[in-house]
């Protein structure tokens, strides 16, 4: 079975508590779980960012305004863990040793933030290094990684396939303060270099995606590859 980190940004799995798409997720980790081996590593979407917000108007430092984004991704992993039942393993990971224990449970693994200056992201980076993952997939609010943000250039291009060197030029103006955003952060782009593990990016939006993408092979966002393969074409 192929090894598979997923990470799922905050934004679109609870766009906001009452809109979540939890047990939407669910149903589509399981069927992924069938034909994967699962991690999944939560963000901490809208509500994070309003706890940074807040944490930095009361005078709070970044790294400890992190925190408190990390505390709520742990929430929305505990929600998705607890919703999927017996087909999760019942913790939620706070390091990486630990999410690897965990993996010998065969169970789908969900974890959030691991520690400051970084995003979950690089958790997901870092833990696809760790639980030696075939690829990573960034399940994000866009479809694809484009030379600019869309959202500000409808004239940005979108790319089909690129080198970490490339999503590293992409992205290296990027801001580092809590709770920027970005399609994928400078130190998980920097991991994946080093690692040589590919990244396929998911439009998140349309859960839908990723039984397309990862089980009937219907694909329509990005990829990073060191050598130019297409991890897709081996599931
Ligand atoms: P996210 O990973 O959710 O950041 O972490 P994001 O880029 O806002 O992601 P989306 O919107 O969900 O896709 C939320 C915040 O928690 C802190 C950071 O401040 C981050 O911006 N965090 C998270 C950490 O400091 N370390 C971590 O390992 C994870």
């Amino acid at each position: 079975m192929k090894k598979i980190v997923l990470s799922i940004g905050g934004s679109i799995l609870v766009p906001s508590l009452e809109s979540n798409k939890i047990s939407k997720f669910s149903e589509i980790l399981k069927i992924l779980s069938q034909k994967y081996r699962v991690f999944v590593v939560v963000g901490g979407g809208g509500e994070a960012r309003r706890y940074i917000e807040q944490a930095r108007s009361l005078g709070i430092d970044e790294a400890t305004s992190d925190e408190l984004g990390i505390l709520i991704t742990r929430i929305n992993a505990s929600m998705l863990m607890w919703a999927l039942g017996e087909d999760a393993y019942r913790s939620v990971p706070e390091n990486y040793t630990d999410a690897v224990l965990a993996g010998d449970s065969g169970k789908i693994v969900i974890m959030g933030g691991v520690t400051p200056a970084q995003t979950t992201d690089a958790v997901s980076a870092v833990l696809s290094e760790r639980v030696g993952a075939d690829f990573l997939v960034n399940v994000t609010s866009v479809d694809g990684i484009y030379s600019e943000d869309p959202k500000k250039n409808d004239k940005a291009v979108k790319y089909e396939i690129i080198t970490p060197d490339e999503l590293l030029a992409i992205i290296s103006g990027a801001g580092m303060e809590a709770g920027s955003n970005t399609v994928i952060d400078l130190v998980a782009a920097k991991v994946l270099k080093r690692s040589g593990i590919p990244l396929v990016v998911i439009d998140g939006r349309n859960p839908e995606n990723l039984t397309d993408t990862l089980i009937k092979g219907k694909f329509d966002g990005s990829i990073v590859s060191a050598d130019g393969k297409n991890p897709l074409d081996q599931i």
